[in-house]
């Protein structure tokens, strides 16, 4: 029914304000009880938590094993919403210090006949202190407290590269504490010179910064991911890699939207990053060895897809497009057929 929906209506608005009105209405279902519970019983009923000893890094756990991608929530406004929906646990952002308002319209586009979106939003967000904010008031509630919650922090756009690790220490700060896991995102094509953070002697500082005043505002090891594009050769993911490994860094999430496309301006996700996502994965586990957790993005749209990334050698999954184009029943549809697999 949503496809039907989706191809005879939703296809003809425009992506960006279709996008802010169905996070609206989901955030406002979630903060209802209500509807709330109506929707997790309905759609997103989950099962046992998911077993895999990497992931006892978390510290809570997880009860299905595909989350909601960074990019959908940016603000974490509809945590509980997305839960609802049958997701295993939400990744919010990018936040960045500065509250920003991202590239000029039009910054998102459909490519329904290739199942792929194409954007260059820039991170637009509202910034730490209000993301923060945000988060504290979810955990003071217990529904709120139940959600494994990942926080994806990016460099504000007005800060220079130099000045990186400072910037993404300040956000560190104000989101660390309610967080379960932060995600370090060097590779979105859509802030100038991000990506060049890939490089190791750019990444390693500010990954330590960033665990070092997470340990300090919450009082314990919060896991930290680093985020890497698809675009990286595999000498680049081999050197982050060894990175990931020798700092004891919780693990990688891969992978973020590619610039490898003529199809216009924008970083394309969807499925045409299924291939090179599962390549990723298979270098990533060979070379992180068997401690680091490997959250897998890129292309998933059905449990099949899922299946192929864990078993090579992911242990969480992500999605984004095909939650666009599946609908609210496709995150719980999705991983119930995943844990009947297991
Ligand atoms: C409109 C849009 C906005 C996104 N924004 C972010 C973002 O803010 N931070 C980030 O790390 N990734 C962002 N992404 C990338 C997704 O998190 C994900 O890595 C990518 O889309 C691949 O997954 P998918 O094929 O399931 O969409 C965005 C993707 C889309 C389509």
């Amino acid at each position: 029914m949503y496809r039907q929906l989706y191809d005879s209506v939703l296809v003809h608005t425009d992506p960006e304000a279709a996008h802010h009105a169905a996070v609206r209405a989901i955030g406002a279902a979630g903060d209802v009880e209500a509807t709330r519970r109506s929707l997790k019983n309905s759609l997103g009923r989950l099962g046992a938590p998911v077993r895999n000893p990497r992931l006892l890094v978390f510290p809570r756990p997880i009860t299905g094993v595909l989350g909601l991608c960074a990019g959908m929530d940016k603000n974490a406004e509809a945590v509980l919403g997305m839960d609802a929906l049958g997701f295993g646990f939400i990744e919010v952002g990018t936040v960045t210090a500065e509250p920003q308002p991202g590239n000029p319209k039009p910054r998102m586009w459909r490519h329904p006949e290739l199942r792929a979106l194409r954007n260059q939003m820039g991170f637009n967000n509202e910034g730490a202190v209000a993301v923060g904010r945000r988060l504290r008031d979810l955990r003071r509630t217990t529904a709120g407290r139940a959600v494994v919650v990942g926080v994806n922090i990016g460099k504000t756009k007005v800060t220079p590269l130099e000045d990186a690790v400072e910037d993404y220490r300040r956000t560190t700060r104000e989101v660390a504490r309610w967080a379960d896991f932060l995600v370090v995102n060097v590779s979105s094509p859509n802030t100038p010179g991000l990506r060049e953070l890939q490089r190791v002697d750019a990444l390693r500082p500010i990954l330590e910064a960033v665990r070092a005043e997470a340990r300090q505002v919450s009082g314990r090891e919060v896991p930290v991911f680093v985020k890497i594009a698809p675009d990286l050769d595999d000498q680049g993911i081999t050197d982050v890699a060894g990175m990931v490994r020798d700092a004891g860094l919780a693990g990688v999430v891969a992978v973020n939207t590619t610039i490898s496309h003529d199809l216009g301006p924008g970083g394309l996700s969807g499925a045409p990053l299924l291939g090179r996502a599962l390549e990723v994965v298979r270098l990533l586990r060979d070379r992180l060895g068997p401690r680091p957790v490997i959250i897998a993005s890129g292309g998933i749209f059905s449990a099949d897809d899922g299946a192929a990334l864990l078993d090579a050698g992911a242990d969480l999954l992500e999605a984004y497009t095909a939650f666009v184009l599946e609908g609210p029943a496709w995150p719980g549809r999705v991983n119930r057929a995943l844990a009947r697999r297991a």
